[in-house]
């Protein structure tokens, strides 16, 4: 065979896809577990972030698995199920996204009834209640919905009073920066905390409004200040919000939950 003849040529061009194919597997393959763990570790970091247990010099697993005590409940009746009957239902994998669109563990949205506009929804949310000295402080309520370009996925920290925001935070979208994306400014999102997202009757009043809150009108304890230039975005997250608190999101969960706090009471 002739140094350039086309059959070497080829067998070259061969090996050489050969090498590179298994490289590129063997390193798929070896990369995945830790493409899984970082997955993971970057979960518990929002749902601390939204906890406001999150700082740069945390052992991020250690202090996660301190304080959370993370569970599965079923929207519908706001009971918590066990988690073995699916591998889907993993509190630490727990993936919205594939729940939702499971034919079992998922459920369409009736249109009337979607205001957060996410067409489907799962049956069974991990939620993630912050456990210190063996109270419960607050519980980190996985929350999305449409915004503008994107459908917005977040944390939402609700008081133990299970009446006061405590937290609110975006881990993805893929809104504007500089518009929809000040989803994510620290400013903007330091103004839930403290906000009243229910009255006494347990009727959901938190609201994001257009423009900024007058902070002595009556009502602005449950307002928030909208996104300027994103309107879009600022009435879908205002949706998204009073969605996953009303009666379609965590409504009887938090109903059961109230229950439970009045019979202590009484
Ligand atoms: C390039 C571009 C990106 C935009 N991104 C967003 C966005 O992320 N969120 C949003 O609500 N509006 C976005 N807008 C603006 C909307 O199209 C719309 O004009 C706006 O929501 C109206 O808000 P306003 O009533 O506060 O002006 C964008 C507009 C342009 C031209």
């Amino acid at each position: 065979m002739s140094e350039d003849s086309t059959r070497k040529t080829l067998a070259v061009a061969l090996g050489v896809c050969l090498v590179c194919s298994i490289l590129v597997s063997t390193a798929a393959v070896s990369l995945s577990k830790i493409q899984k763990e970082n997955r993971k570790r970057d979960k518990f970091k929002n749902i601390l972030q939204a906890a406001d247990l999150y700082s740069k010099d945390i052992d991020i697993s250690a202090t996660y698995r301190e304080f959370i005590r993370p569970r599965i409940i079923e929207l519908e009746t706001g009971e918590t199920v066990d988690p073995s009957m699916s591998d889907l239902l993993n509190v630490e994998t727990f993936d919205i996204r594939a729940v939702a669109m499971d034919n079992e563990l998922g459920t369409r949205v009736p249109a009337d009834k979607d205001a957060a506009q996410i067409k489907r929804k799962p049956r069974f949310m991990a939620i993630y209640p912050v456990v210190k000295q063996g109270q419960t402080q607050k519980t980190i309520l996985p929350v999305y919905g449409k915004g503008l370009w994107s459908t917005m996925y977040g944390f939402l920290a609700l008081n133990r009073d299970l009446k006061t925001i405590d937290g609110f935070t975006f881990y993805e979208h893929g809104e504007t920066p500089g518009l929809g994306g000040e989803v994510d400014n620290s400013q903007w999102k330091a103004q839930w905390q403290g906000k009243a997202a229910f009255d006494d009757q347990g009727r959901v009043v938190i609201e994001v409004i257009k423009g900024q809150v007058d902070s002595s009108a009556p009502g602005a304890e449950h307002k928030v200040d909208g996104l300027s230039g994103a309107t879009i975005t600022t009435r879908g997250v205002d949706q998204l919000v009073r969605f996953w608190l009303g009666e379609n999101g965590y409504g009887p969960y938090l109903d059961k939950l109230r229950e439970e706090m009045a019979d202590e009471q009484s």
